[in-house]
């Protein structure tokens, strides 16, 4: 098994990355909250419903996913016969710890006749447990394609689902008490500073937002909704406020337009970087696709139980079209 230690630093990671990836049939799928070079070499960029159908529709031998552990989950589930490869096994999610599935499972047992709606940034086993999952580019269509007088059990993000509560006019969700703890960090008050000093910007934020900065923002939506809002409106000035990661895609599209990643409590963006996500690096995916380790393993019965909720996912977002563009292209 090799380590970084073995790696000869003159090595040219991305031509080796590149270089395996042909060998071995692999495909390599990254989500927007990755450091731009790891983007810039994945054959799909997008956001947690697009990377999930891409995983579920893919004919490569092997997926590596740049992300977090939940979402290379989410492609092994989907794409049982394909090896799973994932950089970094810590990469977690402060969602998906802030939900564990023993918990979770008592919580449920006590609203037996509600409907469990789950976020996707959650682990396997609390899937299995749910009836549909959620990503924020589907959520609010999907609540709305529940009966409305079916009570809703909605964890693990309390912000996204106050926010599809909101939308949907809904008056029966139950909500998980957790957050993501990046959009849980950004400041109200410096978010209206910066504001102020730039009058003319647009803000754009993420449903995993709290409700102080989604009173401010001009658009509201998934990463991928950011993305293609920032390119489409005619500003040419946004405070994002999302994992600043996303900007690099942003600069690519449009680098004629300024994007300013959101404050938090000390002025900076400093808290907008997922610990997570940046524990994936070029030296790790290229040792990963030597190794074919660390790969996502999920016991068969679990699995199919997972699929269930994930494929009700699925089946109920055919309103979504797929990306526009694929931001590796
Ligand atoms: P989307 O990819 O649905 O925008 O959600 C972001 C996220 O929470 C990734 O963990």
């Amino acid at each position: 098994m090799l380590t970084e230690d073995d790696i000869d630093p003159r090595l040219d990671l991305r031509a080796e990355i590149d270089r395996l990836r042909r060998e071995k049939n692999a495909v390599i799928l990254a989500h927007y909250y990755q450091d731009g070079e790891i983007q810039d070499l994945a054959d799909f960029v997008g956001d947690s419903l697009d990377l999930s159908r891409k995983a579920a529709a893919t004919e490569a031998d092997v997926i590596v996913f740049c992300g977090v552990r939940f979402m290379g989950e989410v492609a092994k589930i989907l794409s049982p016969k394909r090896l799973v490869l994932i950089p970094d096994m810590e990469a977690g999610c402060s969602l998906e710890d802030a939900c564990k599935p023993d918990v979770y499972r008592r919580f449920r047992a006590r609203y037996p006749d509600h409907v469990a709606v789950t976020y996707i940034n959650c682990s396997a086993e609390v899937k299995a447990l749910s009836d549909i999952i959620v990503t924020s580019s589907n959520a609010e269509a999907i609540v709305n394609q529940i009966p409305p007088d079916k009570p809703i059990l909605f964890a693990p993000d309390h912000h996204l689902g106050s926010y599809i509560a909101s939308r949907t006019g809904r008056t029966n969700m139950t909500l998980w008490p957790g957050a993501c703890i990046i959009h849980e960090q950004f400041s109200e008050q410096e978010l209206l500073k910066l504001k102020a000093a730039h009058p003319g910007a647009r803000i754009t934020a993420h449903p995993e937002c709290p409700e102080g900065i989604l009173l401010h923002a001009d658009h509201i939506g998934s990463t991928r909704a950011i993305l293609q809002y920032v390119i489409e409106s005619p500003a040419t000035e946004f405070i994002v406020a999302t994992e600043l990661h996303i900007i690099h895609q942003m600069e690519k599209a449009a680098p004629h337009k300024r994007f300013i990643a959101a404050p938090g409590a000390d002025g900076s963006c400093n808290c907008a970087t997922c610990p997570f996500m940046a524990r994936n690096t070029l030296a790790k995916i290229y040792l990963c696709m030597v190794n074919g380790s660390p790969q996502i393993e999920i016991p068969e019965d679990l699995r199919a139980a997972a699929e269930k909720s994930l494929q009700r996912m699925l089946d109920m977002s055919v309103s979504i079209p797929p990306a526009a563009r694929n931001a590796a292209e």
